[in-house]
């Protein structure tokens, strides 16, 4: 099959650009809030440890096997499929991409909104406005949550109106440095605070009778939500990557920096919360675990920005929430690019109209979520956690059985001359053909059997 060009589509202008954006569609709340949470619930460092192998023996291969579907094609995750398989069953894990990724921004949407509305919280309970602050912190005051959704979703319209290099890698060239940035100030400033030992310490100690199904369950969950795996967001961030560029080398770099980050946040929250707990704020639960999940990120950490007081806490606090906020907003992008995508290159729609149009529709569920936020659990297990593994293992079968790996092992030789013939190349097609399908498959059936049952 040639390769299709689709006139005006967009490509990304650097090799940094189209790094730098993939990064920043995994670098999200499942880094900074989901990951240390994570941690958190399933004792520490040994899920860590899990965590790094899932990422290296599933989650990156997944990615390249995602990139160059994008790549060769040079288009979003239907119309990939579509090219690809003339049967058309492929076309199946493409719109399977484009539901989840829809679904899954529907609930992404309404805590990335929570993250702006903290904001005002925090500046309000410093200026002593106690009745606003409680309005602001409510997560669950409907009104309150439809207004910071819609609030986000314009912020990510407005950055998918502006196309591939002159919005999303534009934003993201800004954006991700300056993430880092908080989040290193942040981990400086916390390490400095009685308490903080203790976390890095509770942090970093692996206890390994700890690792059963469960953790390594979550821990693959964790690993295809964070590098945005299992819905076409890389099929569709490739699509728009030039052919000089190596993938094999732009995934591991994707790859080795959200584990970074994750890791990094880690550093961050735990250790906060042990401060926390050295000036009497309760950090274990009823159960005797460390809270977790929202009352971690919306309860435990205000409190500690609370006890530092004064402009210091105000600070602190809004550089979090700023940083959680401008994470999301890098990983929405790239939720609501796949649907949009799919939308301009099938239906013809112009750009600005497609990403209205998906939008109003995500827009749609999403305020349902906002005034029953219970539902976010829902969408969780039904597009995240059986989606993404599901999407996943179609594409690894789909690209190792019905494409063929050695036509894809062709696509990679573009920019990485020889790659076909390298223990790279052999090494990836062994785990996208046998390897990661089995392991998914594992956790895939495990799953849907602990959602159902
Ligand atoms: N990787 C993002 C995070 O860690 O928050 C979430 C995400 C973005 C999942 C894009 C899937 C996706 F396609």
């Amino acid at each position: 099959m040639a390769t299709i060009d689709t006139p005006g589509r967009g490509t990304w202008n650097s090799k940094l650009g189209f790094i730098l954006a993939a990064a920043g569609s995994a670098v999200g709340l499942g880094n900074i809030w989901g990951f240390p949470t994570q941690v958190a619930d399933n004792g520490g460092a040994a899920f860590i440890l899990v965590y790094l192998v899932c990422c290296i023996l599933v989650g990156l291969p997944v990615m390249i096997a995602e990139i160059t579907i994008g790549r060769k094609t040079g288009k979003n995750p239907v119309g990939a499929f579509k090219a690809l398989d003339s049967s058309g069953f492929g076309a199946i894990i493409g719109y399977w991409g484009v539901i989840c990724g829809m679904m899954i921004l529907a609930f992404y949407l309404v805590i990335s909104g929570w993250t702006i509305a903290y904001v005002f919280e925090e500046i309000l309970k410093y200026t002593g406005n106690m009745t606003g602050a409680a309005w602001f912190g409510d997560l669950a005051n409907g009104p309150k949550n439809a207004i910071f959704t819609i609030i986000f979703m314009l912020f990510t319209v407005g950055i998918i109106n502006g196309g591939v290099s002159n919005g999303i890698e534009r934003a993201t060239k800004i954006l991700m440095p300056f993430l880092l940035f908080i989040l290193i100030v942040m981990i400086g400033y916390v390490f400095t605070l009685e308490g903080s030992a203790d976390g890095v310490r509770e942090y970093l100690m692996p206890d390994f009778s700890l690792i059963d199904i469960d953790l390594t369950l979550s821990a693959m969950g964790q690993a295809f939500f964070s590098l945005s795996l299992g819905m076409g967001a890389l099929i569709t961030y490739g699509s728009y990557l030039k052919k000089n560029q190596n993938i094999m080398e732009s995934a591991a770099y994707v790859t080795v920096f959200d584990i970074f980050i994750a890791f990094i946040a880690g550093m961050l929250v735990i250790p906060a919360m042990y401060v926390a707990l050295s000036q009497g704020i309760a950090i274990f639960g009823e159960d005797g675990d460390l809270i977790s999940s929202v009352s971690l990120v919306f309860t435990v950490l205000p409190q500690l920005f609370e006890n530092m007081g004064g402009f210091l806490g105000l600070f602190v606090s809004v550089s979090f929430f700023l940083l959680l906020g401008l994470a999301a907003l890098t990983s929405s992008i790239s939720l609501l690019e796949v649907p949009v995508s799919y939308v301009i290159d099938e239906h013809k729609i112009p750009r600005k109209k497609a990403s209205l149009i998906v939008g109003g529709i995500v827009l749609f569920f999403a305020l349902i979520i906002s005034f029953d936020i219970g539902l976010i659990d829902v969408f969780v297990n039904i597009f995240n956690e059986i989606g993404l593994p599901l999407g996943g293992m179609m594409t690894c079968i789909f690209l190792g059985w019905v494409w063929k790996s050695s036509n894809a092992l062709l696509e990679i030789d573009n920019g990485f001359p020889g790659a076909s013939e390298s223990n790279f190349g052999k090494v990836w097609a062994f785990f996208i053909q046998y390897i990661c399908p089995v392991l998914i498959g594992i956790v895939f059936v495990t799953t849907v059997l602990n959602i159902i049952r």
